[in-house]
């Protein structure tokens, strides 16, 4: 097969950042994506309906009026029960985002005792409101490759079993557990794969030297997680659905002595996704997990254009623009055999 026309995919995790950077980014998704969940974790976040609504104008700005943000809320333990009203009222936010406090970049404004956030979790329970989970524990004593399916067992189960109508998206699994725990939760459960977890293998963090640009958390795991990943996205399985968490940094953030949790996808988001399946030789099954199964759990229509992509292959660019400072994209330097085609059709 050397074309795949496919209905317009929807990227159902992402990170935009602001400003700048924004205007950087906005466009390698808006090229490939119809809609987009766009995260919260700016600086200062987006904890209200307000700065959600200001947010998605300067969105479209820097991506055109033909992509469609979907809004998310920062979940704190300050988020009261009439934000969560008018956020399920103002038909532009579509999730709500826990972050453990400490568990990744800018989570120090999420949560640290899950029971403060009940009475949110309750009301976005009977207004349909889901929330979306980063599942990790944050405990420094926890080992950072069972963090998962730590907090599988001692949060996220717990959450599930609590709040029984609650819509939940289990955010970038990366562990068998995880896949696991998802094909065996009750309705309204469902999660999203990166394109580096159905590609890479935590060892890909340390080939030749240390690998910074494949650092993200939750971290890469092991073969058999990757392997597990990769059936249950290409499984037909609507419950695990597309979400490329491309998250960039500047190249000196990542390339420090302590450097950022993220890796930059969205200039690939859905070719690489079309390598993954071919691998797995399910090709036949993008266009449910990338176009459809999110739309479906989120309660939206299924976009109606289309996009092809070419088995062609290209060499992705050293660096990107970031307003100023430079992104490092997966790939950087090496092929892809996917290729975006701009003619229409
Ligand atoms: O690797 C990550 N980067 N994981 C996250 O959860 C956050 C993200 C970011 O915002 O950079
Ligand atoms: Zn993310």
């Amino acid at each position: 097969m050397n074309r795949l026309t496919l209905r317009r995919p929807d990227d159902w995790h992402l990170h935009l950042r602001d400003g700048p950077q924004l205007r950087a980014v906005a466009g390698f998704t808006a090229e490939r994506f119809t809609r987009a969940i766009v995260m919260p974790n700016l600086k200062p976040a987006i904890t209200t309906v307000a700065q959600a609504r200001a947010y998605r104008q300067r969105i479209l700005e820097a991506a055109g009026e033909n992509f469609q943000p979907l809004m998310t809320l920062y979940l704190t333990e300050q988020t009261s029960s009439a934000e969560i009203d008018a956020a399920a009222a103002s038909g532009i936010i579509h999730g709500v985002k826990l972050y453990p406090a400490g568990a990744t970049t800018h989570s120090d404004a999420g949560v640290r005792n899950i029971e403060k956030v009940y009475p949110a979790l309750e009301r976005m329970s009977s207004n349909g409101l889901p929330l979306l989970v980063h599942g990790e524990t944050v405990d420094p004593q926890d080992d950072i490759f069972d963090r998962e399916q730590r907090f599988i067992d001692t949060v996220l189960a717990p959450l599930i079993a609590r709040f029984t109508t609650l819509k939940v998206v289990f955010e970038h699994v990366t562990t068998r557990a995880a896949v696991e725990f998802v094909q065996g939760a009750r309705a309204g459960v469902a999660a999203t794969i990166t394109p580096q977890h159905l590609l890479l293998n935590r060892n890909a963090l340390f080939a030749g030297g240390l690998r910074p640009h494949h650092y993200c958390l939750p971290v890469l795991k092991r073969e058999q997680d990757r392997e597990a990943l990769l059936a249950a996205a290409t499984g037909g399985d609507a419950r695990f659905f597309l979400g490329t968490d491309s998250a960039p940094h500047a190249r000196q953030d990542k390339e420090s002595a302590c450097g950022c949790a993220g890796v930059f996808s969205a200039h690939a988001g859905i070719e690489l996704y079309a390598e993954a399946f071919e691998q797995a030789g399910r090709l036949d099954r993008l266009q449910g997990f990338a176009s459809e199964f999110g739309a479906h759990f989120y309660g939206l229509q299924l976009n109606e254009e289309h996009i092809t992509l070419l088995r062609e292959e290209w060499t992705v660019p050293a660096s990107y623009d970031f307003g100023g400072a430079q992104i490092v994209p997966f790939r950087a330097g090496e092929p892809i055999r996917w290729k975006l085609s701009r003619t229409a059709g």
